[in-house]
């Protein structure tokens, strides 16, 4: 198969600060306005090769690898995405596309891969196509229209193209936010965020016990989801308020919230999940007290799993260390923990 042209992208996972949980009617338009902190460790790093075509058909002609294996149940899935998204993308209809993709976590960790994979999959998408146009937008226009992409795809990954952090979600507290994509956030925040860490301490490995797709649709019959966005506009202004001068404990204490309300829509939907296990609790209980003790600012934040996002400045992380290794190691699964911190968003490897 002859090949025509290449790139390959990295781009991280995240880790929102304010959670997106809840979808309105629309092609994949947010409840509620998100923010999350860009992680560097975490990645995927997917290659999009275009080859000739196989046949004269219309059909799109796709293979994709996971880790140097084919995998049909990933290839479906984007498959089906490349369906909804052909009109903007040319290439998709001129050739043939060979995807090999892999992840720096492993895949039983227990971490959400869709952003990081998605937020792959659509620079390498927008990279190509631009290359073929010969014109080339702006940056700005350039991460845009990625992280557009990358939000049909899955809507956490819209945050995923730029660095730091992103926002995403229309809400009068921030100028220029959109639901149809995220932008950037970092410059009007405390440069002691910029170098945040974000150790993920992995309670349990097994595979999500609900998708994020039926967690979101499940807010649309939950009796407390007006409540919630209603919280969630006020958590974002209130945050970026406290990460404009700096106020860790108030950061700490919505990033908390934000990880016990998500928890908590989840019991209160019907059908109802507790993602929490007994090793969670644990851990958080100890968080709690070890920060009680120490009047250090380590707080935790939770996705649609198990797993603790511990949140804490780069120059406590060396006490921090010491409190993971004594008092939470022995919770984590195999003592199993992923030590990452705020990064600088995608780049184009080759
Ligand atoms: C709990 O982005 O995975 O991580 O748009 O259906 O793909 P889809 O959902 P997804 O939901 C992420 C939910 C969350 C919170 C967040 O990242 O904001």
């Amino acid at each position: 198969m002859k090949e025509i042209k290449k790139v390959t992208w990295r781009s991280p996972s995240n880790i929102a600060l304010v959670k997106y949980w809840g979808k309105k009617s629309g092609v994949q338009i947010p409840s509620n306005p998100s923010i999350s902190f860009t992680l560097e460790n975490c990645y995927s790093e997917t290659s999009v090769a275009l080859v000739e075509k196989e046949s004269k058909s219309k059909a799109i002609e796709l293979r994709f690898y996971f880790d140097g294996k084919a995998n049909l149940a990933f290839q479906l899935k984007i498959l089906k995405f490349f369906e909804s998204i052909r009109k903007d993308f040319p290439l998709l209809n001129n050739y043939g596309l060979l995807i090999h993709s892999t992840n720096s976590f492993p895949h039983s960790s227990g971490i959400a891969s869709s952003a990081s994979a998605m937020s792959a999959l659509a620079m390498a998408l927008c990279d190509l196509q631009e290359q073929l146009n010969k014109k080339k937008l702006t940056a700005v226009k350039f991460l845009q229209r990625a992280s557009h992409f990358a939000r049909l795809g899955s809507g956490s990954a819209s945050r995923s193209v730029y660095p730091i952090l992103a926002q995403w979600g229309k809400t009068k507290t921030i100028k220029g936010s959109a639901d149809e994509y995220a932008i950037p956030y970092s410059e009007k925040v405390n440069k002691i965020f910029y170098s945040y860490q974000n150790t993920i301490l992995i309670a349990s490995s097994a595979e999500k016990k609900v998708s994020s797709r039926v967690g979101h649709s499940l807010m649309k019959t939950n009796p407390f989801a007006k409540a919630r966005y209603t919280q969630a506009e006020k958590n974002l202004k209130e945050l970026l308020s406290a990460m404009k001068t700096g106020d860790l404990e108030k950061f700490g204490n919505i990033i908390e919230e934000e990880a016990l309300t998500l928890h908590g829509l989840m019991m209160n939907s019907s059908p109802s999940f507790i993602l929490m296990s007994p090793a969670t609790l644990a851990m958080i209980e100890k968080i709690r007290k070890f920060r009680e003790d120490t009047k250090l600012p380590v707080y935790f934040t939770l996705d649609a799993g198990p797993n603790i996002h511990l949140l804490y400045p780069k120059k406590i992380a060396e006490k921090v260390k010491k409190f993971i290794d004594t008092e939470l190691a022995q919770h984590c699964e195999n003592k199993r923990m992923i030590f990452d911190q705020v990064g600088k968003g995608p780049k184009r490897v080759k």
